[in-house]
C-alpha cells in the first residue's frame, strides 16, 4: 500500500519514519514534507491546506491511505472531502474536529460527559465577560474560542491581568476571529502531561503516556512555544491515571459526541492538569502532539498501520492493543534562536550524521530545508533530536550527546528535558 502523510513537522517525520517500517507499506510521500523527512518518504510539493490539490494527487497515485498531522486540514474539512470521495483518510471530520477548533465547543461536550475540567463560563460580549471577571474570587485563564496557533490561552494570576487579557483577545483581536468568543475558566495547579489514543467512533486505543515542555526556557519559563522537548512514558500519568482518563474522560465524550451525530475518528488528546483530585482536561486537539509523537513512536514496537487504516475505513479497533519498549525516550527540540520570536533562517545545520551515529538516536526534523545539498534551517523549531534508551537518566544523557553534536548558528535548546521525570524516580 501506498501512504500519504500530511504536513512538514517533527511529528510528521516521525509518522513517516514510523509508517515507512510496515510490512503492508511499500512507499510514503509526504506533502510538503521537509529536507529531513526526504529521507524517510518522497516529498511531494503540495501544501497541507490544499484539499483540492492533495485529493488530485492520492487519486493520480493509488493512494491507499492518507494520514493528517496538523490541525488545520482537519477544521477546513479535508477529511470530509476525502469521505465524499471515498478516499481512505486518518483523522477526524471538521465536525468532530472542533474538538480541537472551538474551546468553548469542546467545555460544552465536557460538561455533557461530566469529564473533569476547570469551571467555566463562556462569553460572547466583553461587557459581560468583565463584570464575571470583576467578581471572581480566585486566579483565572482567558481563552480564545478558536484555532490560535497555540497562543490564544492567557494564564493569569489576579484580576487586572485577566481584564487585560480579556481586552487583548475580544477587543483587541490578537489573535483575530479566534476571539470573538472567549472562554472564562478557574485556574488549575499541578503537572500538566499528555494522554494521546485512537478512537473509531466508539472504540478506544491509548497510545503510552507522555509530557511535553511548553515554556522557551529552562524550568518553565519565558514565553509558551509549540513545545521545546517531550518524553514517554510520563511518571505523573501513572497506570492507574491512565485508567481513570480513559473511564472518566475519554469514552464519556465519545459517547456524548455520538449523541450530537458526531463519530469520532482519529486521534484523541487529552491535555492533562494532574491535580490534588486527579486528571482535569485542559484541552482536546484532534491530532497527536508534536513533539511529543516524537519520542511516543521511537517506544512503540507495533506497526501502527492496520489501526490506522481500520479506524480510516471506518472499521473497528475494538481489543486492539499496541506495545512499547520498556525503557523511555526522550526527545529534545533545537530551535533557532529567537523562537517562538522573529528568528533568522537558512543556518546550515552540521553534525546530523553524527548525532545519528549514536545507536538509538534518530533526528526527526520540523524546519529543515535542503539547500544546494546542504540541511539548512528554515522554521523556529528545527530538530527533534530523540534517544531511546534503558532507563530515564542514561536516556536523557544520549539525548543531550546527540544534541551536542548537532551545530548551526543561534541553536537553542532546553537543557532540562525530563527533569521533572526524573524527580519522581524512585
Ligand atoms: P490549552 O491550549 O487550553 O491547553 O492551554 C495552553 C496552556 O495554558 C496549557 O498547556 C496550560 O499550561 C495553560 N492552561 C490552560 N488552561 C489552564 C487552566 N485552567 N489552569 C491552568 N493553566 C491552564
Ligand atoms: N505539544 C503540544 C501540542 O501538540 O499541542
Amino acid at each position: 500500500m501506498k501512504v500519504l502523510v500530511v504536513g512538514s513537522g517533527g511529528r510528521e517525520h516521525a509518522l513517516c519514519w514510523k509508517i515507512a517500517q510496515s510490512s503492508l507499506v511499500g512507499e510514503v510521500f509526504c506533502a510538503p514534507g521537509n529536507g529531513g523527512i526526504a529521507s524517510d518518504a518522497v516529498c511531494v510539493d503540495i501544501g497541507s491546506n490544499d484539499i483540492p490539490g492533495l485529493t488530485k494527487f492520492v487519486k493520480d497515485n493509488g493512494i491507499g491511505l492518507t494520514v493528517v498531522g496538523p490541525e488545520a486540514p482537519l477544521a477546513a474539512g479535508i477529511v470530509d472531502a476525502f469521505r465524499s470521495e471515498r478516499l481512505p483518510i486518518f483523522g477526524p471530520d471538521m465536525r468532530a474536529s472542533r474538538l480541537e477548533g472551538s474551546k468553548a465547543f469542546a467545555k460544552e461536550m465536557m460538561r455533557r460527559a461530566a469529564v473533569p475540567t476547570a469551571r467555566f463560563r463562556v462569553f460572547t460580549e466583553a461587557g459581560a465577560a468583565r463584570s464575571f471577571i470583576t467578581g471572581a474570587d480566585s486566579p483565572l485563564v482567558i481563552k480564545a474560542d478558536g484555532l490560535a496557533a497555540g497562543k490564544g490561552v492567557i494564564v493569569t494570576s489576579s484580576k487586572e491581568e485577566a481584564l487585560s487579557a480579556l481586552d487583548e483577545i475580544m477587543v483587541s483581536r490578537a489573535f483575530g476571529e479566534a476571539g470573538a468568543s472567549v472562554v472564562v475558566e478557574e485556574r488549575l495547579e499541578g503537572e500538566e502531561a499528555s494522554f494521546i489514543a485512537i478512537c473509531d467512533g466508539e472504540h478506544i486505543v491509548p497510545l503510552a503516556s507522555s509530557q511535553d515542555h511548553k515554556p522557551a526556557f529552562d524550568n518553565d519559563r519565558g514565553p509558551n512555544t509549540g513545545g521545546m522537548g517531550a518524553y514517554s512514558p510520563a511518571p505523573v500519568l501513572d497506570q492507574a491515571a491512565c485508567e481513570q482518563v480513559m473511564e472518566k474522560v475519554l469514552y464519556p465524550l465519545v459517547r456524548v459526541l455520538q449523541q450530537e451525530g458526531i463519530i469520532y475518528r482519529g486521534v484523541l488528546y487529552a491535555g492533562l492538569m494532574m491535580t490534588e483530585n486527579g486528571p482535569y482536561v485542559l484541552e482536546f486537539n484532534a491530532r497527536m502532539g508534536d513533539p511529543e509523537t516524537q519520542p511516543l513512536l521511537m517506544r512503540l514496537k507495533s506497526d501502527m498501520v492496520p489501526l490506522l487504516a481500520e479506524t480510516a475505513q471506518g472499521g473497528s479497533i475494538r481489543d486492539r492493543e499496541l506495545s512499547w519498549q520498556e525503557g523511555p525516550s526522550v526527545c529534545v527540540v533545537m530551535a533557532s534562536g529567537g523562537y517562538p520570536g522573529g528568528y533568522e533562517k537558512g543556518r546550515v545545520i552540521e553534525g546530523l550524521g553524527d548525532a545519528e551515529n549514536i545507536p538509538g538516536v534518530k533526528v526527526f526534523h520540523a524546519g529543515t530545508r535542503l539547500a544546494d545539498g546542504r540541511m539548512v534551517t528554515s522554521g523556529g523549531r528545527v530538530l527533534g533530536v530523540t534517544a531511546l534508551g534503558e532507563n530515564l537518566p542514561q536516556t536523557i544523557d544520549k539525548a543531550y550527546a546527540a544534541v551536542s553534536r548537532i551545530s548551526f548558528e543561534g541553536a537553542h535548546f532546553r537543557k532540562d528535558i525530563g527533569h521533572k521525570a526524573l524527580k519522581r524516580l524512585p
